[in-house]
């Protein structure tokens, strides 16, 4: 494929393309050092075949953002896998072996399912073909293992503690909030992971089992998946997130085998082909891989689903006529639901669904909660009270603000989308450490942690994004 020759000198650009197989339009806008995210919009259509879109968007966005592909590399070598630029033999091996059985399947089975599966995988390998044409000579090269890491960054947080080794503490919570006619969610991790790009992938796809052409997400650079994980599904109107789950039962790793589909490609599969929230759970349990366990709260705003995976075990909840109309709104923070599922994983008995330390904030302020603007102010709250620390229990917390062993970690954004912006295709977004009771986040604090590519101070505001003319405009501070 030809390539797309950009030098990086514009900090905007959008331009059209129709160059026989794909036509459509691309925008890239690399104002993280002045918004806290980078926007990506890929246009597409396939003129003879879907799979020349996945391979040009691909394409398109390994060139294009390849510079943020090498630090959101470095920031993750550094920040989550202390350094390590490769994986221990035999997860690499398992790794290997499932990328080739993927393959294999897509190869051999013509269903929309594995046609899915195939695609994805083209998308990925164009980008790093993308990302490899201008730097594949340099000091930047990569190689498809590495490259891999960031797509499969989700999926590596439970690999990694299946060989004994943890990556940075507390990489796996976040906050998903539900009340009736609106949905938010914000990320915790390390601050490292800070380098963001939200992605709307409109595809105008001939596959007529595909339900969602366009499908946006909040992710990172050289990442095919959210791992937040929130998506907006715009043609159904649903929204997809997730808190995941950390696992204190060492023999649920006898379960990994390789002959399975990673949670980055299931998620954006139940995507691509669901017409529902429950279809959407039931895709997603389809060649489950346990890695990347995760309470999943999926809703169309008329129902909502919880799917909870531990490894050997799947649970899916229709918890409209449950607990959604008995307390009235629905929170997702890293705890089960479900005992079997809490069990297996051997969560430790000082905490539980209904009263570990989050639910009971969300409990005590929700209650007259009512717009987009207060959920969002609620999902960054990070005030510290005798019970709450606030790195240890804060809904949002700020782990480097912490007397002693501080650590650049905590929730880092935010995101909020109501029935009535859905509709109209707007959605809130914030990215920084929260700023609303503390003062703002600045990487002089952590002067010796590598964050390649960033900005020292985090203060952005909240902005709407509008996904008819992919615009946005500034809202308001975090306070
Ligand atoms: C796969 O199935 C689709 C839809 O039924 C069909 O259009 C396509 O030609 C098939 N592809 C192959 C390689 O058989
Ligand atoms: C939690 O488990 C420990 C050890 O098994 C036990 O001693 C303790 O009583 C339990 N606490 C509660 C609240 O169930
Ligand atoms: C953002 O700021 C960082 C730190 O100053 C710099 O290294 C990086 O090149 C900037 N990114 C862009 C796209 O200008
Ligand atoms: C984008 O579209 C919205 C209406 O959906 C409009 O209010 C706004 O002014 C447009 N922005 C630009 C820059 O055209
Ligand atoms: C992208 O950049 C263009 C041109 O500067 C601007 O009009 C538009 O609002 C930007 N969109 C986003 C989502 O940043």
């Amino acid at each position: 494929m030809k390539s797309f020759i950009f030098l990086l000198v514009s900090v905007t650009f959008s331009f059209e393309i129709d160059d026989g197989k794909v036509k459509g339009s691309i925008i890239y806008n690399r104002t993280g050092n002045s918004t806290g995210w980078n926007f990506l919009q890929i246009s597409l259509e396939s003129i003879e075949n879907d799979e020349d879109v996945f391979a040009a968007a691909g394409r398109f966005e390994g060139e294009e953002s390849r510079e943020e592909i090498y630090n959101a590399y470095r920031n993750y070598v550094y920040g989550l896998q202390g350094g390590r630029h490769f994986l221990p033999k035999s997860l690499q091996r398992y790794v290997h072996n499932q990328y080739n059985w993927l393959k294999e399947q897509s190869q051999t089975q013509n269903t929309s399912y594995w046609r899915m599966v195939k695609y994805l995988l083209i998308q990925l390998e164009n980008m790093y073909e993308g990302y490899n044409y201008h730097y594949g000579k340099t000091e930047k090269a990569l190689s498809f293992d590495q490259f891999y890491f960031l797509s499969n960054m989700g999926d590596l947080q439970d690999l990694w503690p299946s060989v004994g080794e943890v990556q940075t503490q507390g990489i796996g919570n976040c906050n998903s909030f539900y009340k009736p006619g609106i949905m938010a969610h914000t990320t915790f991790n390390v601050y490292q992971t800070m380098l963001r790009i939200y992605k709307s992938y409109n595809f105008k796809l001939k596959d007529k089992d595909v339900v969602n052409q366009h499908l946006s997400f909040t992710a990172r650079p050289g990442d095919l998946e959210s791992k937040d994980d929130f998506f907006v599904l715009w043609d159904t109107q649903m929204v997809v997130t997730e808190t995941s789950f950390n696992n204190y039962n060492k023999e649920n790793y006898e379960y990994f085998h390789y002959d399975s589909v990673p949670c980055w490609i299931r998620v954006n599969i139940a995507s691509r082909l669901a017409k529902n929230p429950k279809e959407w759970m039931d895709i997603f349990g389809l060649h489950r891989s346990g890695t990347h366990n995760n309470q999943w709260v999926v809703t169309d705003y008329n129902k909502v689903y919880m799917g909870e995976e531990a490894f050997f075990i799947y649970k899916v909840h229709d918890l409209t006529n449950t607990l959604l109309n008995s307390q009235g709104y629905v929170a997702s923070y890293n705890v089960p639901l479900d005992q079997e599922i809490f069990d297996s994983l051997k969560y430790p008995n000082t905490t539980s669904y209904n009263d570990d330390v989050r639910a009971k904030q969300f409990r005590m302020y929700q209650g007259n909660l009512r717009t987009v603007r207060e959920i969002g102010r609620l999902l960054r709250y990070n005030k510290v009270t005798d019970d709450f620390d606030i790195c240890d229990g804060a809904i949002c917390p700020r782990c480097d603000l912490v007397n002693e062993n501080e650590y650049p970690f905590g929730g880092i954004d935010g995101k909020v989308i109501s029935q009535d912006m859905i509709k109209v295709k707007k959605v809130h977004l914030i990215s920084s450490p929260s700023y609303q009771e503390h003062q703002m986040f600045n990487w002089k604090a952590f002067p010796n942690i590598p964050h390649y590519g960033m900005t020292d101070k985090w203060s952005f505001p909240w902005y709407e994004l509008d996904e008819t003319n992919f615009t946005i405009k500034e809202l308001y501070q975090d306070y």
